[in-house]
């Protein structure tokens, strides 16, 4: 799976599963946009990335900003000469429930999870659609089921279900796919961050280990390979799919009697 010629923007693209993305990109061939809020992270990353023979720009920017987004889309069309694809990896999660998540929390995960994709989406397709090409919006397990106490992420995550499938609409006739990954949970910054939170980090990992059938939480590679396929012409005839990542996590149903097998 080659990027030859490529020029992809990654939102969120200093760390994480956006991180693993542009690697991913640039090792096969791809010239990329890195924005991300982080500028030291979004710096490292695009050394690193050049350092191994990678082509890359980073801009900070605020991805709930429009006209920061915009700007930072349209300079990297100008670099690179074409936008082809697009990955939303941003995003932030907060905790709370209907009654404790306030209005600031509210607004500030939608904001980014949300408006941030709109915004990366309509700041980048006026390019896209010169030539065709993809957007993948990194969603999660949490747009297709829920837990306690995340109102506004799980909100967010399923609203970029509703973004992903209504821009599918909108543009496939212009050669644009838009497909959705939702990953189980996976080893990045995000989750030391949550882990944090906890008096006993390390029972998080085990707990989050523990319920994914596969045994184990995801490495950010794992789901950057999904979104490089549905970001390649290897995935040509797949649109508005929502493709979950999840080590079986949402297939399982729980109460079955342990057997010896
Ligand atoms: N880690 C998980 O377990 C997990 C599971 C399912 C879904 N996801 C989703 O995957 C995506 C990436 O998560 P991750 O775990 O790599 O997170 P991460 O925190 O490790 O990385 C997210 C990146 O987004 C950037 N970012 C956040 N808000 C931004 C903003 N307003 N403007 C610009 N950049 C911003 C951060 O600086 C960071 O570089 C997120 O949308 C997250 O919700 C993560």
């Amino acid at each position: 799976m080659r990027f030859d010629h490529k020029s992809i923007v990654v939102t969120g693209g200093a760390l994480g599963i956006g991180k693993a993305a542009c690697e991913i990109f640039a090792e096969r061939g791809a010239s990329l946009a890195i924005l991300d809020w982080d500028e030291k992270a979004g710096e490292d990353t695009r050394r690193s990335i050049e350092a191994n023979g990678g082509k890359a720009m980073f801009q900070k920017v605020n991805v709930a900003e429009f006209g920061a987004v915009e700007a930072a889309i349209g300079a990297a069309a100008e670099a690179f000469g074409s936008i082809d694809s697009l990955v939303v990896s941003a995003g932030i999660q907060r905790y709370g429930t209907a009654v404790t998540t306030d209005e600031g929390q509210w607004d500030e995960v939608m904001s980014v999870n949300l408006k941030g994709a709109w915004n990366a989406a309509r700041a980048s397709i006026p390019y896209i659609r010169k030539q065709g090409g993809t957007i993948v919006n990194v969603s999660s397990v949490q747009a297709l089921a829920s837990q306690q106490n995340v109102l506004a992420y799980t909100t967010s995550k399923h609203g970029l279900i509703g973004l992903t499938r209504s821009m599918a609409m909108d543009f496939a006739k212009e050669g644009i796919r838009v497909n959705a990954v939702c990953p189980g949970t996976v080893d990045t910054p995000m989750l030391q961050w949550a882990a944090s939170l906890d008096p006993d980090p390390d029972s998080v990992y085990e707990a989050c280990n523990a319920m994914h059938p596969i045994g184990r939480i995801a490495q950010p590679r794992e789901i950057a390979e999904v979104i490089a396929f549905l970001a390649h012409d290897s995935s040509s005839f797949v649109t508005g799919a929502v493709w979950t990542v999840d080590g079986g996590l949402l297939t399982q149903i729980g109460g079955v009697p342990k057997t010896d097998q």
